[in-house]
């Protein structure tokens, strides 16, 4: 159990690169399960969630070599009598887009059923729905999904929200499935674009990925090829937060900031001077955050995993805010760790109400999940004094040496082993 430890009011200034995206790598690295052939691909962030993914494929029969950010994998040893490691699965809910392409390779999948995590229970309705409209029967027993099929056919899909892990799951299974496949309400969010953009790259017949319909054809067999994982838009969108909170100003190197233009209007008017340049995505920092109010929304909308990153901007803006959070229901852990550092919130049900301070104080702290740790960690580099940050575990679930980013910005922030 490591902590980190932050000593705030270090203006961030500098420019740093972002990583591959871990919401994007995880469903690409599930989709290899269903290649011919080798797949090369590059940058791929170095994360415990990608770890134990990989791990995950490997006990299925996958074979992966890693060099830095870079992966081969070759999934042609499958062995389609195998299910994924339950104690390995329930560590992370995206071990659910093993469904899929199980379904659509091995004809059966027994996958233990992702826990529901401290940001809400997580249910896997949607993900069922969609493989049984495409001829899978699916039971659960003893905390474990069971699903088979006699192969799958194409089926218009349906989402009532808008899940990006359903709409994943539905393209996995789609992909190879004989005949043609509509995806409706789809998820919008660029992973999703991201994963289609894979797919295709490996022979598979997608339109539409990035909207709300998504058209499929299935193909006999998947190829092999390369393919360059997207960068990380939460972790770009964490360190303009850590600039604009400590008043600072960073660039962000090569990156296009498209893929957060609603983060990028709520720091705009927070009173953040932002550019884009071919050099990146700059922020430069007021002296003091204006506050504004926030809504979480499925894509193109306000993304509820900046939401608690965006919470702690607004402890030390100048005014009262409101943050909606309409995407989970108990993704607001981190207000009282935030409170104990000196935040004014009080959360009446999905609505969190903020009233600025001026400054906050450094405390000791816990992480309750990835985002929230990320939110904390804001905090402390604006707060005086000293902070100690417990549950680091979780913020190594989603980025890629975070400290070390910060502290090439100035950051006074360093690692404990415990
Ligand atoms: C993905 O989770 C991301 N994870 C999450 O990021 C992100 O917060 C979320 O999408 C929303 O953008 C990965 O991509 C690995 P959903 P996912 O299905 O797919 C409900 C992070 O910090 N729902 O879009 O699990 C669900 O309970 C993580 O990187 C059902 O009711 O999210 C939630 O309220 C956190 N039934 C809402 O939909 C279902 O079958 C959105 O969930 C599926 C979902």
């Amino acid at each position: 159990m490591n902590k980190l430890s932050v000593k705030g009011g270090k203006k961030l200034k500098g420019a740093v690169k972002v990583h591959g995206a871990k919401n994007a790598v995880l469903p690409i690295l599930a989709a290899t399960i269903l290649t011919d052939g080798e797949v090369v691909l590059e940058n791929v962030p170095l994360l415990s969630d990608v770890a134990v993914f990989c791990q995950i494929m490997c006990s299925l029969g996958v074979q992966i070599k890693q060099e830095g950010s870079t992966l081969t994998v070759c999934a042609n040893g499958l062995d389609i009598q195998a299910n994924p490691d339950s104690s390995l699965s329930q560590r992370l809910r995206a071990s659910n887009l093993f469904l899929g392409p199980l379904m659509a390779r091995a004809g059966r999948a027994r996958l233990a059923f992702p826990g529901g995590c401290a940001i809400g229970s997580r249910p896997m309705d949607y993900h069922i729905k969609a493989l049984e409209a495409m001829g899978a029967s699916v039971e659960l027993t003893d905390g474990c999904i069971d699903a088979v099929c006699s192969g799958l056919y194409g089926a218009e899909i349906y989402f009532d929200f808008p899940s990006v892990g359903a709409t994943e799951n539905a393209l996995l299974a789609a992909v190879l499935a004989r005949g043609d496949t509509v995806i409706k309400n789809a998820a919008r969010e660029p992973e999703v674009a991201d994963l289609a953009g894979f797919l295709k790259v490996c022979g598979a017949d997608i339109r539409g990925a990035g909207t709300d319909t998504i058209y499929i054809s299935g193909v006999k067999a998947l190829h092999g090829g390369s393919y360059q994982v997207m960068p990380d838009r939460i972790e770009a969108g964490t360190l303009l937060c850590a600039a604009a909170i400590t008043g600072g100003e960073i660039l962000l190197c090569g990156y296009d900031g498209q893929s957060l233009a609603a983060l990028l209007h709520k720091l705009h008017d927070c009173g953040c001077l932002l550019g884009q340049t071919a050099e990146g995505l700059s922020l430069t920092a007021p002296e003091r955050l204006k506050a504004v109010d926030i809504r979480t929304q499925p894509y193109p909308g306000f993304p509820t995993d900046m939401q608690p990153q965006m919470m702690a901007l607004l402890s030390v803006a100048e005014g009262a805010t409101l943050i909606t959070e309409s995407i989970f229901e108990n993704r607001f852990r981190h207000a009282g760790e935030l409170a104990r550092m000196g935040a004014d919130i009080k959360v009446v049900g999905e609505v969190a109400r903020i009233i600025g301070k001026p400054h906050l104080t450094g405390a000791g702290v816990e992480a309750a999940d990835l985002r929230a740790g990320a939110a904390l960690v804001l905090a402390a580099l604006a707060a005086e004094g000293e902070s100690q940050i417990s549950g680091v575990e979780y913020i190594d679930r989603g980025y890629q040496s975070l400290e070390q980013s910060l502290s090439a910005l100035g950051a006074d922030i360093r690692r404990i082993k415990l």
